[in-house]
């Protein structure tokens, strides 16, 4: 039974004009018009038989009456006379009584437009109801995967399409404890459901590594910190080392050159010769015939850093025969600051994980037990790759875009290198997503190269089953080629007036009017537009089972208490220390 059966006098009026996906309705009772208010579902009877357009109000406007004064301000609406009641409305789709054996098919396109003069109908009452069953039906995703109710009809639970979300990239968007890591917990405890589910959230504050945010199919890992330095069996503990051989040279340059010393040009020179000459001698060590002829630069070969800052200091202190007596070497003096920053990032124990690795770190065949365990299950059950939550809280924020952008890199090219029918799909998941991915970097050349990996996925990521989501709270700081590619939008409160810009940029023209609910969503209510939602209408986020360390610090209830858990103790052992545990 087809859901709509509008009587005529139900009708609130009837099609003035026509403009591709947007329609002006004309109202003839100033009643019905009052009932009326904006974001609200209405039904436009179609040219085609057993078939409503459907739509949302975007604006409604009064005719100005005989007896009031004219409208001095017109609302931006120039050129409009007031002659008439008018509803702008956006359509969005089409409802089907029928479509093929099925009844009752919502769906995103518009297969035709309304004819002038057709009727509207509001869907209010019942047919609200009706209507959100039929959206909600299971049938209309291949893959059901839900973040909540409809704010419209709590009834009603609002289904994602999850191949969608994931093949053209999600944004999750809200002011500081607007409900994003709820929205993501939420998200979370549906994908490790799935059997072969694959997903990698980073977490930047330790806020998804709390002893509540555990469940089967989810793993924790975590960056070494200093007080991991010099174990072994790291990574069977779930404690990442990111080797500094897995950088790039521009990476590594990035993080040793300064840029304005004269010298920079030789001592780039030099540090990428013997780079490269001891990856070459490893490869001889190791008898290798595969890789030496193939070797780049940048191949992640292994070599060592100490054998570089050997050298790269004899050659700054290199005295060489002269006509009468010795003279000082073509690179005497240029390489003292270069080796003297080596030296120094090599021995700080915060960036530890990446120079301070044992020999297990500088076996070849670590980068595949690395990706495995990025990629790919546990030991007990290898295949099952679940969710894993990276812990970043101790990385230092300076390095952490250079971080994360290589443990994205390392994701993509393994994903790049493996042939099509190999490739199972992977989702990475941007907390705090304006640190690492930044609309701006300020000259920084190791954020910019962390940034271009981003950058690379949101590109051409879906071709090879890589998926980005990214979480912030400062759209306007996140970068925007990365945003544009991003398809889905969960938009939770957002008060800054820049942040709702960008968000209504990214909108298609035509529901960028949705945008005006932003600074008004509940906690936890959220607008959902994009490919993988059928409605682009505001959804009340459920709570997750399992919950995310809060952010939200309630100073007047803590300040209310009898007593105080503050630790200066410990927390200075761990400034020392530069860890927590
Ligand atoms: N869907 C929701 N339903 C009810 N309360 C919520 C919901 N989402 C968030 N909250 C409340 O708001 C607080 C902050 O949410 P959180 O997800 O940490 O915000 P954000 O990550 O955006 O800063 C939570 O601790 C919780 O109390
Ligand atoms: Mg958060």
């Amino acid at each position: 039974m087809a859901i709509f059966n509008f009587d005529d006098s139900q009708a609130i009026g009837t099609v003035f004009s026509v403009d591709t996906a947007t329609v002006i309705i004309k109202v003839q009772e100033l009643e019905k018009l009052r009932k009326l208010h904006v974001n609200q579902l209405v039904a436009i009877r179609s040219a085609k038989a057993g078939q409503h357009l459907i739509g949302l109000i975007n604006r409604i406007t009064r005719k100005a009456s005989d007896e009031e004064n004219p409208v001095e301000s017109d609302l931006g609406l120039s050129g409009f006379l007031f002659t008439e009641n008018i509803l702008k409305v956006n359509l969005i789709g089409t409802l089907l009584d029928r479509h093929g054996l099925k009844e009752n098919v919502f769906k995103r396109n518009l297969d035709t437009v309304p004819e002038i003069e057709a009727q509207c109908f509001p869907i209010d009452g019942e047919n609200i109801t009706k209507f959100m069953t039929t959206i909600s039906s299971h049938e209309n995703y291949k893959v059901p995967l839900t973040v909540g109710k409809y704010s419209i009809d709590e009834q009603a639970q609002a289904f994602l399409d999850g191949d969608k979300l994931f093949q053209r990239h999600a944004v999750i968007v809200g002011s500081t404890g607007s409900g994003k890591s709820w929205c993501v917990a939420k998200l979370i405890e549906q994908i490790a459901q799935l059997p072969m589910a694959n997903c990698i959230l980073f977490d930047i504050h330790g806020e998804y590594s709390g002893k509540d945010f555990k469940m089967d199919g989810l793993q924790h890992l975590r960056v070494a910190n200093p007080s991991d330095l010099g174990k072994t069996g790291n990574l069977e503990n779930d404690v990442l080392m990111l080797p500094y051989w897995l950088l790039t040279y521009e990476e590594m340059l990035a993080m040793l050159l300064d840029r304005s010393d004269s010298n920079a040009p030789n001592q780039a020179m030099l540090f990428s010769k013997t780079v490269f000459a001891e990856k070459m001698k490893y490869l001889d060590e190791i008898g290798d015939t595969t890789f030496k002829s193939s070797i780049t630069i940048d191949s992640p070969i292994p070599y060592k850093i100490d054998n570089i800052l050997k050298e790269l200091a004899e050659l700054d202190l290199q005295m060489v025969e002269g006509a009468r007596t010795e003279k000082q070497g073509p690179f005497f003096g240029k390489l003292t600051r270069f080796v003297q920053r080596l030296e120094a990032k090599t021995q700080d124990k915060r960036l530890g994980f990446l120079f301070q690795i044992s020999d297990d770190e500088l076996d070849i065949n670590w980068l595949n037990k690395l990706c495995e365990r990025l990629m790919l299950g546990t030991s007990s059950n290898p295949k099952k790759a679940g969710v894993k939550v990276i812990d970043f809280s101790e990385v230092p924020s300076d390095v952490l875009p250079l971080v994360i952008g290589l443990v994205a890199r390392l994701v993509f090219t393994v994903q790049q290198w493996t042939v099509r029918e190999n490739q199972h799909p992977i989702a990475l998941l941007c907390d705090e997503a304006h640190l690492y991915i930044p609309e701006r970097t300020n000259q920084d050349a190791a954020a910019e190269l962390g940034l271009k990996s981003f950058e690379r996925i949101a590109k051409e990521g879906r071709k090879y089953g890589v998926s980005l989501t990214v979480i912030s709270q400062r759209p306007a700081e996140v970068n925007r080629t990365v945003l544009s590619q991003c398809n889905n939008f969960i938009a939770l409160r957002l008060s800054n007036a820049e942040d709702q810009a960008v968000i209504k940029r990214l909108l298609p023209d035509n529901l960028s009017g949705l945008t005006d609910v932003l600074p008004i969503l509940d906690i936890g209510e959220a607008l959902v537009v994009g490919d993988a939602s059928l409605l682009p209408t505001r959804i009340i986020i459920d709570e997750p089972i399992i919950k995310p360390e809060s952010a939200t610090v309630k100073f007047w209830k803590e300040w209310s208490a009898d007593t105080s858990k503050q630790d200066i103790a410990t927390a200075v052992s761990g400034l020392r220390k530069q860890s927590k545990s």
